[in-house]
């Protein structure tokens, strides 16, 4: 037995709107027939004008709250929470970060708060920081966020990346337990390639291109995506990083009750299942109802999936993850007894 960071509860926010395809179809050359077809997905929601990833990140955050609340298999309260980190590639300004301002918004005083930057694998990063620093005796209780506003980035006029991306948050509490408890983080493999870095970009607005002095160019300041090579990369490096843990946790891919990964697109998801000789039961979809949330992405796929019975107490759950950077990362538990706390 050994000091580990274990999962104790469990929330999501989506903001109001949401968008159909055919709402979309109606302004771009698009069609709910190729959407659902290509990328598997049905709804995304977005924010309203004003509305930032922080609003998003403090309503995740206080339903994870909550739901460790309502777990309550420790006597910590949220007022015990002494860590928290957000991972989002949205940050309302570009400086300072968005975390310590969620962390005061949820009324958590002066707890160290941070964001971390990994695009859709942020979520798994900002787990890993926050489980490593529990176990190293830095942390006792977590506040881990993940939220996204990519509709406040995206080019209006780009029917590809305006089909997949949705706003949303999600957020787990982490508190210091052992690794023998349902909950327990069991191991992550995280990576990263640098060489990839021009195909999941926001080309403007950074050091880079601020230092010239000129203005961005016409469209730098969207965000752009290579769709087909992002394809393939997420394919092998979320099969290839889930089986690298797998090995190191000791499970094989028929131990597995559910893989939880970065919902992007239904068909890099069943491509994964394939490669990782998976069933279709033991892959949790949920893009249909909220697109490619980035950093939400899997904390919502969780809260859908307990939410909806799919993912019970005792089910062996490997998270993984892929995004710009490129990135990704894999993590897995044994998933514990708690309520998820979503929309009201
Ligand atoms: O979250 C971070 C990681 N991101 C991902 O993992 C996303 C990975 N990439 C993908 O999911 C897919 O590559 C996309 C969904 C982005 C695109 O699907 P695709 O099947 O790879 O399409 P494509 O880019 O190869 O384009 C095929 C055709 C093109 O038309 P032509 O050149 O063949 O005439 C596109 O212009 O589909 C067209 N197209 C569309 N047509 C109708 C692209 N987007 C749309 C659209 N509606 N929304």
């Amino acid at each position: 037995m050994s000091r580990a960071a274990v999962v104790c509860g469990l929330g999501g926010a989506l903001p109001a709107t949401a968008v159909t395809n055919e709402e979309l179809a109606a302004q771009l050359d698009t069609s709910d027939q190729w959407i659902r077809t290509r990328t598997g997905i049905g709804l995304r929601y977005v924010v309203a004008p004003g509305e930032s990833t922080s609003d998003l990140a403090v309503a995740a955050g206080e339903r994870a709250l909550e739901s460790a609340r309502r777990t309550g298999n420790d006597n910590d309260t949220e007022a015990d929470v002494d860590l928290v980190v957000l991972a989002t590639s949205t940050p309302d300004r570009p400086c300072p970060g968005t975390a310590p301002g969620v962390a005061h918004r949820l009324g958590l005083g002066t707890v160290p708060a941070f964001d971390v930057a990994a695009v859709c694998t942020g979520f798994v990063y900002a787990l890993a920081t926050a489980a490593s620093m529990i176990t190293a005796g830095v942390a006792r209780r977590a506040l881990v966020i993940g939220a996204d506003t990519f509709s406040t980035i995206l080019d209006p006029v780009d029917r590809t990346t305006r089909a997949i991306f949705g706003d949303g948050a999600g957020a787990v509490v982490l508190r210091a337990g052992e690794s023998s408890e349902p909950g327990a983080l069991l191991g992550f493999d995280l990576g990263s390639d640098g060489g990839g870095a021009d195909l999941i970009t926001v080309r403007a607005g950074g050091s880079r291109q601020r230092s010239t002095g000129e203005p961005p160019a016409e469209g730098d300041q969207y965000f752009a995506m290579e769709g087909r090579p992002v394809f393939t990369e997420a394919v092998i490096n979320m099969s290839e990083s889930s089986q690298r843990l797998l090995d190191r946790v000791g499970w094989t891919p028929a131990d597995l009750d559910k893989v939880v990964a970065h919902q992007a697109n239904v068909r890099i998801l069943h491509a994964v299942g394939e490669q990782l000789g998976l069933e279709e039961k033991q892959i949790v979809v949920n893009l249909d109802r909220v697109g490619n949330t980035v950093a939400a992405s899997i904390p919502l796929a969780l809260s859908d999936a307990a939410a909806a019975g799919d993912l019970v107490p005792g089910h062996r759950v490997v998270l993984t993850g892929f995004g710009g950077g490129l990135t990704w990362g894999s993590a897995a538990l044994v998933w514990p007894d708690i309520e998820p706390v979503t929309q009201p």
